[in-house]
């Protein structure tokens, strides 16, 4: 069973759903997340864990783990989600966190990814699929592939296009591995 963590607009979450994968809990940082409706609407059950609810980080990612938990879950998911998960949370899933990210890590990590390539004038960037750990998008990468960044324009679009394949695969292979 796969858990997924969102924040906002929630299209790498679609692209899950859309591919058919298990998806069985929704977790999101911010209760407006468009995410959320998609899960609702997809008929998985989710919930807000706002850091404002909590005493801490750490106290909001044991929550949000037991909950994950009590729902079967084995994979997590990061997809657009904007925070770090603090040690607490990744012990209870060892190896089995990932996230996309919208450049060919370690290149341009952080939140600004797509424009801070398109600013550093490089040919090429892309899309990384990488298993979480405490640092800012540092994980082991799973898989990566090139975007060139011609025509600028249209480069966030054929990046997140890249993303709602590329994620989906990965995380279709690690679910199938057992995970
Ligand atoms: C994606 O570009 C993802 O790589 C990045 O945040 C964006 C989230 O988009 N981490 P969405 O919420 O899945 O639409």
């Amino acid at each position: 069973m796969i858990g997924v963590l969102v924040s906002g607009e929630g299209s790498n979450l679609q692209a899950l759903l859309d591919a058919g994968l298990p998806v069985a809990a929704v977790a999101s940082s911010r209760r407006a997340a468009r995410a959320l409706e998609r899960a609702e609407a997809a008929g998985v059950p989710s919930a807000a864990f706002p850091l404002d609810d909590y005493g801490d980080r750490e106290q909001r990612d044991t929550t949000m783990a037991d909950w994950l938990q009590e729902h079967g879950i084995r994979l997590v998911v990061c997809a657009g989600y904007m925070h770090l998960l603090t040690v607490p949370f990744l012990a209870r899933f060892p190896g089995r966190i990932v996230n996309v990210h919208p450049s060919l890590l370690p290149a341009f990590p952080g939140t600004r990814a797509i424009d801070d390539a398109l600013a550093a004038g490089v040919e090429t960037t892309g899309v990384t699929v990488h298993l979480v750990d405490e640092g800012l998008d540092t994980g082991p990468v799973i898989r990566q592939e090139p975007v060139p960044v011609r025509p600028r324009e249209t480069l966030a679009e054929r990046i997140h296009a890249v993303e709602h394949r590329l994620l989906p695969e990965v995380v279709r292979e690690l679910a199938g591995a057992g995970r």
